[in-house]
Formats: structure tokens, sequence, C-alpha cells
């Protein structure tokens, strides 16, 4: 500890995701990937659930994924920029199809492969560290169509080569590596959570449950590979966090809001203590829900858990008990009521900083290992000014006030944090909504919805707030 009272090698950085960044979606021998066939406008929520087929793109749609912000080609401009604000860390994701165009492929792309390999050594040049997702919401194409994607255990085996394969060409470069993004999505959002698409009439539980198994198994599988390649790696789950809150204090309200946050747990619970806890079994008996397993998946799972917990706060829930109460905000991936004390982003996101450390608590006293923010940030409409400049002073408060309860989990509470990535440290495509409009940037970046724009980059305000944010390790966090 220091003055400032975070960690002295705290890891402040930024976090992004391949497919919303680096476009070039076919260029270096890439293959066709889930991401980009999920288009921008009415058609990609319904795509998202897997409830509309779409596994080839067409002239009628425009596809956010295809450039994005073309980090595929500029990525020393923003590294230089990413260490410009000194960061310690910057997380992204690996293309999956630029290393398995097919994914089942027996041989490597080795176009994708040194393409990872030169985003790396550019990191390392300024002594950031790689923090990287092996999948962040992409499954190849090819194994959809032929296997089903996670529906099928066969995609263990596919997952287990893309682990050996990076563990082993990577492994003087990258030290923590995270499995699976928001491993809970697929309970919510199938297709872009695990490459989903149901038929009428299944039973989709049963198919999202079979399919968060083979995740689960291949996240060990992924432990396991990693500590016999290199035993310092740290491997971490991911979780889409956010504490829910009861509407009122009647026990009805409390005991479900417990309830809704074991559905997120139970992936965590598995990762970190290594079984399927009680109350998932008897919901899963109760529902009918028959998980198909191989004889050693019990011990796998045991013997394979993860390092640390990494997870992306945006918002903190609210349910109830009630029927008759149904006031659900709007634009949330995760259902949610709306909380009468708080405020919301323009997608009708609640900003609650207090809930990040009450996040931060809940998942230190249960699973009693470091835990590290990976995505955290504010989606918002930034107006550059007439020389280009956009003075986004809410992102600043937005940031300060998580960066401030942050600092409150570790100092008062003791919670061990060992670093902070917020989302889109430079702007990207938009997960949920496919927009560009959408931003979280320290970055600027001159690309509107439909895709029009210089692709020039600027710095906001918050770049050299974070910047001096960073130097000061935290201490720091008032305006420039
Ligand atoms: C998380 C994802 O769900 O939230 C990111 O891991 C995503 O990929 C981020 O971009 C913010 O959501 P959105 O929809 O505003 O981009």
């Amino acid at each position: 500890m220091n003055n400032s009272s975070f960690p002295e090698n705290f890891l402040w950085g930024g976090a992004t995701a391949a497919n919303q960044c680096e476009g070039a979606y076919l260029e270096g021998g890439k293959g066709l990937s889930t991401v980009d066939v999920i288009p921008y406008g009415e058609d990609r929520f319904p795509v998202l659930l897997g409830e509309m087929k779409m596994l080839r793109c067409d002239d009628q749609h425009l596809y956010p994924s295809h450039e994005a912000i073309d980090f595929y080609h500029r990525y020393k401009e923003d590294i230089a920029l990413f260490a410009e604000m000194g960061f310690k860390t910057f997380r992204l994701s690996l293309s999956w199809t630029r290393i398995f165009p097919n994914g089942d492929d027996l041989n490597p792309n080795e176009a994708g492969l040194k393409f990872y390999d030169d985003v790396f050594d550019e990191c390392l040049k300024y002594g950031i560290e790689p923090l990287v997702t092996i999948t962040h919401f992409d499954v190849p194409i090819h194994l959809v169509e032929t296997i089903g994607s996670w529906r099928s255990r066969e995609m263990i085996t596919h997952y287990e080569r893309l682990c050996e394969v990076i563990f082993t060409r990577y492994k003087d470069k990258v030290k923590y590596w995270l499995t699976f993004n928001e491993i809970n999505m697929i309970l919510h959002l199938p297709f872009i959570g695990g490459g989903l698409l149901f038929e009428e009439g299944e039973n989709k539980k049963q198919t999202m449950y079979q399919a968060a198994h083979h995740q689960l198994v291949a996240s060990a599988r992924a432990t396991q590979i990693a500590k016999s390649i290199n035993p310092d790696f740290q491997i971490g789950c991911m979780l889409a966090a956010g504490n829910t809150y009861p509407n009122t204090c009647a026990p009805e309200d409390v005991f479900k809001a417990l309830q809704v946050d074991r559905e997120s747990f139970f992936f965590i619970d598995v990762q970190s203590r290594g079984a399927y806890p009680n109350y998932a079994l008897k919901m899963l008996e109760r529902e009918g829900i028959h998980i198909e397993m191989a004889s050693n998946d019990i011990q796998t799972l045991k013997e394979n858990t993860v390092d640390f917990i990494s997870f992306s706060y945006y918002a903190s829930r609210l349910t109830s008990a009630d029927p008759n109460v149904s006031k659900q905000t709007e634009g949330n991936v995760f259902a949610s009521l709306k909380n009468p004390y708080l405020k919301a982003s323009e997608w009708g996101w609640q900003i609650d900083p207090l809930g990040l450390r009450t996040t931060l608590n809940t998942l230190y006293d249960r699973y009693q290992k470091p835990l590290f923010i990976v995505e955290n940030g504010l989606g918002a409409v930034d107006t550059p000014d007439e020389e280009g400049y956009v003075k986004d002073d809410y992102r600043i408060s937005y940031l300060k006030a998580h960066i401030e309860t942050m600092r409150d989990a570790i100092v008062i509470d003791g919670v061990d944090l060992i670093g902070y990535t917020p989302w889109g440290c430079i702007d990207l495509v938009s997960a949920s909504t496919g927009e560009m409009k959408k931003r979280y940037g320290f970055i600027y970046v001159d690309k509107d919805n439909d895709g029009n724009g210089t692709l020039n980059r600027s710095k906001k305000k918050s770049f050299n707030w974070y910047k001096q944010v960073i130097q000061s390790n935290g201490s720091l966090l008032t305006e420039v």
C-alpha cells in the first residue's frame, strides 16, 4: 500500500473486444464468426436471442463488426495512446476465427497468430501487460452450422485446441487470461453468449444449461492446459455482475433477489469453488433439466478452479416477487425494475457507484479470491465542439464515483482488488445495440451509426483525467 490506498502494482488500464474494435473481418485468412453476422438495426435483438436465424450477411443489413474501428490496421496508434495515458494493462480478446477460421481446422492460421504477436509486442514495448479474453462473444459460424455450437460437447475439443495453441504461442507474452467473457450471458442472449439457435417448441432452458455445462468444462480444461504450459499463468472467470436489490423489505422480495443473483453466481460458483452448488442442482431437478456429463467432468471442474474472479459492472438491478410490480427499465439485457433512488444513462442503465462496492464485497465474501474489474463505464452520446473536442464531464463523474467506491472496498472493507480496466477505453461498437453512438472511450473515434466517418482518433477531456488517475495511482480523482 502507499498514500493512494490502491496497491502499488494495481493494474490500471482499459478494455476492448475483438469484434467490437478490430474490423478487417475477413482479412488475414480470418473465417466468419457469429459476431460478424449480427446486424445493426431492428433485427439485431432477435438475432442476439437466437430466435432469428441469420448465418450469412446480406445486402439489406449493416454489420458493425466488419470494419468496427479498424483496430486491426491502427493498433499501433491506439496502443501508443493507451501508453500515453499510462496503462499498466490492456484487455483485449482474440478472434477465434483469425486463429482457426472454421473452428475445427487441424492447424492454426499463422497470419492470425502473427497479428496477436504483433499486438502483444506493441503492448510490451510500453510495459503494458496484455489481459486476454479467449472468447468474447465469438463462435466460428462453421461450428454453429455443423454441430450447433455450444449445445454440442464437441465444442470442448475445439476450444481445447485453441487454448493449447495460444497458451504455447504466447506463453512468454501474456500472463492474465479470461476463459469466457460474461459467461452468464448465455442465459440472457444465447446467440451472442454461446452461438445457440433454437427450434420452435424446443426447451430453451435445457439447451442453455447443457451448453453452459460445456463452457464450464471447457473453462476448467483451459485452466488445466494453461498450468501445464506455464504454471505462472493466472486464469480468471468473467461474470456480468451487479447486485440485485429487493424492491421492498418484504421477505418475499428479499428472497427473490437472492434467487435472481444465484442465476449468475451459479457460473462462478462452479468456476471458483469447483462444483455445482446445491441450489442449482435442486433447481435443475425441479425444472426437469437433465445435464449430460462425461464421467470425469465433476473431477475436471473440481481440480481446475480459477485463480481470480473478474467481472463487468455497469449497474445494479432491482427485482420484486410481486407480479403486479412491473416498471421495468429499458435497454438492459438483465431485467430490472426502475430504482427510484438512481439516475440512469441515456440507455436506461441505472448508475449506482455504491452498488459496485456492494458487488465487490459480495464477490469477495463468497469466493475469497483476488477480484478484477474488467469492465465498467458510461455509454453516452458525445458531441464534439467546433474543434472536435469532447468535454465528457459526465463520464469523468461516473468513473470518479466508481473509483471512489473501489477505493473504499479496498481500504475500508479489505477487498483484494487487483485491477481496473474501464470498458471501451477507445470508442467502439456497442454489443447490445450495434451503435457507435453509445460511446465509452477516453479516445473519440470519428464514425457514426451508419458507418460514416474518417475513423480519426482524438483525445476527450477524460483522457487527461484518467492519465492523472493512473499517474497518481488513484489518489488524484478531481479534474485537471
Ligand atoms: C458487456 C460486454 O456486456 O458490456 C461488452 O462484455 C459490451 O462486449 C459492454 O460492449 C457494454 O455494453 P454495450 O451494449 O453498451 O456495448
